[in-house]
């Protein structure tokens, strides 16, 4: 079995560390564009092999897809990152095009292959994906809530000073600063709802942390964040490639579920060794709905942009 990631930027090369050191497959491969560049980064990773005790093999290459072939999950960081002050959104013009064309390139391939889509803005590149794929719904999945979700426990867990693994906590909508949705009534501390311990205003600062989770980053860092990305991206393949059968959320796409039809947006889904298996509804309240409802809105603006 083959894993590969395309991008070996900061997330790209964090996604297959993480893949690696979990020995998720016998091989991932890293492809760039950047001459060289893939190439090292897997040196530099396989040289951690006996450090960290893995005996998955990285493979790079320079654009040669024809290395990735008979991959059976293949994730995409491809694209520029975001700088401090720009959104997600602002990449929409040449991300779109690196997308689109990686894609095709991939199933070329790997026509089986499920495919992760991490490129900004994630929930346009995902839509962007499911239109000019033509695969199954179920093979498309955007990794951007089960990232959110991460930061949103972080934030729970510093404001209740407790281990953030018991919380649980889920983001839903779209992944970006005003479109996310930290679900905090859902959210809960060890089976007690998280507002038996916080006040309704130290959950707002809790939820309005969660949505700047990767601008506060990107400020701090001059660039996108990569640990967390890289490890959210890598929680997804396993849960894939070990057919876990996971609620994870993840930007799918939605004919008629939450309300919404013809849109990639994140909702908790079941995954496996299919893809994305089953969409799980929360039962959303009528404000929470409305939230969701908004956040499609600001989606489907941006996937107009695109040229499909
Ligand atoms: C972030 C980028 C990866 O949220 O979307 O950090």
């Amino acid at each position: 079995m083959k894993i590969s990631v395309i991008g070996a930027g900061n997330v790209g090369a964090s996604v297959a560390e993480y893949i690696a050191m979990k020995e998720l497959a016998p091989e991932v491969v890293l492809l760039d564009i950047k001459e060289g560049f893939a190439e090292g980064k897997a040196m530099d990773l396989n040289q951690c092999a006996t450090l960290n005790g893995f005996n998955t093999h990285v493979t790079g290459t320079t654009n040669d897809y024809s290395k990735t072939a008979g991959s059976s999950v293949v994730v995409i960081t491809s694209g520029i990152p975001r700088k401090p002050g720009m959104t997600r959104e602002e990449l929409i013009g040449t991300n779109a095009g690196i997308v689109k064309s990686v894609t095709a390139n991939v199933l070329e391939h790997s026509p089986e292959a499920i495919i992760v889509v991490i490129s900004n803005p994630m929930d346009t590149m995902t839509y962007l994906s499911a239109k000019t794929s033509g695969l199954p719904k179920n093979r498309i999945i955007g990794m951007g809530g089960i990232l959110d979700s991460a930061r949103f426990k972080y934030r729970l867990s510093e404001a209740m000073n407790c281990n953030p693994n018991d919380l649980q906590g889920t983001v839903i909508g779209g992944h970006g600063d005003t479109t996310m949705i930290p679900l905090t009534r859902h959210a809960s501390y060890q089976s007690t709802p998280v507002s038996d311990h916080l006040s309704a205003e130290e959950l707002e600062n809790v939820s309005a942390a969660t949505m700047v989770g990767g601008a506060t980053l990107t400020k701090l860092l001059g660039t996108s964040a990569w640990y967390a990305p890289g490890a959210a991206g890598a929680a997804l393949v396993e849960a894939i490639v070990r057919d876990q059968k996971k609620v994870m959320p993840c930007s799918v796409y939605l004919e008629g579920e939450y309300g919404q039809s013809d849109i990639c947006m994140g909702v908790p889904v079941v995954i496996g060794k299919n893809g994305w298996e089953r969409i799980v509804d929360y039962k959303l309240n009528d404000e929470e709905q409305a939230k969701f409802n908004k956040s499609a809105e600001a989606v489907r603006n941006m996937n107009n942009a695109l040229e499909l």
